[in-house]
């Protein structure tokens, strides 16, 4: 890979008319920032560019809708989503929004130096108008039938049911959305990119892309396949960046025309702040940049073929070195919606939990290569199971351990054996490991390495049992002390790109008193934490959840589910005979049945599949007493990956089946069929 002696990183400006949700986070603004935060410790030039899209129909739409002026909800849009950004997290560099007086200028000379060079096309063309209120209706303004699938409520730009992007010619039965208005046909004249004469430049610029994503490259494709067509960048509207030219009076620049722009103007505000008005032509000019935008994949054609278009016919700029588009993140196994409030709002969650887990959950289950699904079920189990139960059950037993053996202090490390070097070898090598994915746009591996150098640490204390040696061995309890303290900065390091506020809350209980950010992610692989230096004040890193924290969540989004999901999903939610296959059922007689202490809802059972004996545990405490279910038969999927249930081994799972009012029954067979009977 090609390393550049700077980074720009940019996510899609936000559209100002609504607050952030998780779709958004996961899919432009957390992999950016985890990845700048990444390259700030990597001590590198990098700066992460963002700021409010304050133009197009979305805009002037829900102006309309709440009666207020676009203006006013630009206003409190950007100040709400700059604000729980900030909570998140988010280190942008700068955060501009495109009413700027900065950005007006640079789109417009942009505009100019095209028409100056003949590079747009004028064309005059007929478009639909509501003479009721005596306006052209371009994109959103109009909804009709769409030509793909039919569904009635199409956008002029945009299907939301089937995804196909649209021009407004293209519905069928078009209705003004202002009057409801049949609307007819005027002429109009309007600005053309030429993007089929820029087809061939397009593909023989993107030929060597060879390492972008395979989700990005295959809808670029399919684009080119289709075959580019012009694009007008000038609308019929009030609202937005007025096109200098004296034959445009009325018009505006395209939204998907200034927006990009946006990134540039940002660019200059940041280096104006900065003092050095002109720095910002080395970010955007030198081809010694590697130029990064984030975005979902819902931007892939803007990002890809039109700004790159725009950016090549202007000259002087550089082009993304990359654009590493997520997919979709699904909410509770539907399509997020936000005119039906179906979505998770950002501001929402931060009143009731830390950003960490969710920057954690939306990592590791980042739609990177396919669409993901968030549940809060597996949000609670990632924070239990994974940040509190591994990584934040290490770093506090460590710290408490050394805080009351060694004196609240770093001891000193003895001779090192075998299982010690094995540690301190791991350490080593974890940043490259971590940093290696960070920089392929790999950020569930990354996520992954992290939580596995955190398990290994753990085992690493288990097998070590320095509450032993603390009385057998001091010397070598104090080594296995140190080393393990020294995961913990290592860790420390380690967790910033993706859970920056508790990696400097472990930095402060290590007894540091800089900030994380004074350091280098090399750091994490020696053994830096000095010899005697004293722990400031040691407390829980992640608390669990308990069900009732999340149950009113899924409750809520219960409600504003989509109706009729059976209707919405056919045949596609049907598994094949292949699928099924997969999965093993096997008849098993429980031989043992116990409880388990502090756990009212598990019962930890021994059962016997044909030869096999194995245990399982199952949450069926509530609904049968172990004695009954000694000698029956039940049936369990045997090929479940093994887990651990409140530390209890668990191999594979039981059937059962419980109505809404709560009755409970374990699937058994009906017929006397004997342990190695097969399922089919
Ligand atoms: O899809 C959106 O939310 C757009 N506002 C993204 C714009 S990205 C960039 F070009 F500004
Ligand atoms: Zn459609």
């Amino acid at each position: 890979m090609k390393r550049y002696k700077r980074i720009l990183v940019t996510s899609a400006l936000p559209y100002a008319n609504g607050p952030i949700h998780l779709g958004h986070l996961a899919g432009a603004y957390l992999p950016a920032d985890v990845y700048v935060r990444y390259q700030r410790m990597q001590k590198r030039d990098v700066i992460y560019i963002c700021g409010s899209d304050e133009h197009g129909v979305p805009i002037t739409i829900a102006a309309e809708k709440q009666g207020v002026s676009p203006q006013n909800i630009v206003d409190e849009y950007h100040q709400r989503n700059l604000d729980a950004f900030d909570r998140f997290g988010m280190s942008f560099d700068y955060y501009g929004r495109t009413s700027s007086l900065v950005h007006h200028k640079t789109s417009q000379d942009f505009f100019k130096q095209l028409d100056q060079k003949g590079i747009f096309n004028k064309k005059t063309e007929k478009q639909l108008y509501d003479k009721t209120i005596k306006m052209f209706l371009p994109d959103r303004y109009v909804k009709g039938t769409c030509p793909v699938c039919s569904y009635t409520e199409a956008y002029g730009d945009q299907c939301e049911k089937c995804g196909s992007s649209l021009s407004v010619a293209d519905l069928k039965n078009p209705k003004s959305v202002l009057t409801g208005q049949e609307p007819e046909l005027k002429e109009t004249e309007h600005w053309f990119l030429p993007l089929g004469e820029l087809q061939h430049k397009i593909e023989n610029w993107l030929k060597d892309k060879k390492n972008w994503k395979p989700n990005v490259i295959g809808q670029v494709r399919s684009w080119l396949d289709a075959g580019l067509s012009d694009r007008a960048v000038t609308r019929d509207l009030n609202w937005g960046v007025p096109v200098p030219h004296p034959d445009a009076k009325g018009k505006v620049l395209y939204v998907w025309f200034d927006a990009p722009i946006g990134y540039i103007s940002a660019t200059k505000e940041w280096a104006a702040e900065k003092g050095k008005p002109e720095l910002w032509k080395t970010y955007w000019q030198d081809e010694e940049t590697q130029l990064v935008h984030f975005i979902g994949k819902d931007n892939i054609v803007f990002h890809c073929i039109m700004f790159p278009a725009m950016l090549m016919t202007y000259g002087k700029f550089i082009l993304p070195d990359n654009v590493p588009a997520n997919e979709f993140l699904n909410l509770e196994g539907d399509k997020l919606s936000t005119s039906r409030n179906y979505a998770v709002w950002l501001e929402d969650y931060l009143e009731k939990f830390d950003p960490d887990l969710l920057r954690y959950y939306l990592t590791i289950n980042a739609p990177e290569t396919k669409d993901s699904d968030f549940t809060w079920k597996e949000f609670q189990q990632r924070n239990n199971g994974e940040l509190a139960d591994i990584l934040g059950n290490f770093i506090n037993r460590t710290l408490t351990f050394a805080r009351k053996r060694f004196d609240n202090k770093v001891p000193a490390k003895g001779e090192l054996n075998q299982t010690d070097q094995a540690m301190i070898d791991e350490l080593r090598k974890a940043p490259t490991l971590l940093g290696t994915s960070i920089e392929h746009f790999e950020l569930r591996k990354a996520a992954s390495a992290l939580m596995n150098v955190a398990r290994m640490a753990n085992k690493y204390f288990n097998d070590k049992e320095p509450w032993k040696t603390v009385k057998e061995d001091p010397e070598q309890c104090a080594t296995t002390l140190h080393i393990c303290l020294q995961a913990v900065q290592s860790l420390a390091i380690l967790m910033e790109p993706i859970l920056p506020f508790s990696a400097q809350n472990v930095w402060q209980m290590l007894g540091h008193k800089d900030d994380i950010h004074d350091h280098a992610w090399e750091e994490a692989s020696e053994l830096a934490l000095p010899v005697g230096q004293t722990f400031g004040e040691i407390d829980i890193l992640f608390r669990k959840i308990e069900d009732e924290k999340i149950e009113p969540e899924i409750l809520r989004l219960q409600k504003s589910k989509p109706m009729s999901t059976e209707e919405e999903k056919p045949e596609t939610e049907r598994v094949t005979i292949e699928d099924l296959a997969k999965i093993q059922l096997k008849v098993a007689t429980v031989l043992q049945a116990e409880k388990i202490e502090k756990a009212d809802k598990l019962l930890k059972l021994q059962i016997q599949i044909g030869d096999e004996t194995r245990q399982l545990v199952a949450g069926i405490a509530k609904h049968y007493v172990p004695q009954e279910l000694v000698g029956k038969k039940i049936i369990v999927v045997a090929n479940l990956q093994p887990a651990k249930i409140r530390g209890i081994e668990s191999n594979g799972m039981l059937l059962a089946a419980e109505d809404e009012q709560g009755a409970f029954s374990l699937l058994t067979v009906d017929r006397d069929v004997d342990t190695h009977a097969s399922i089919r």
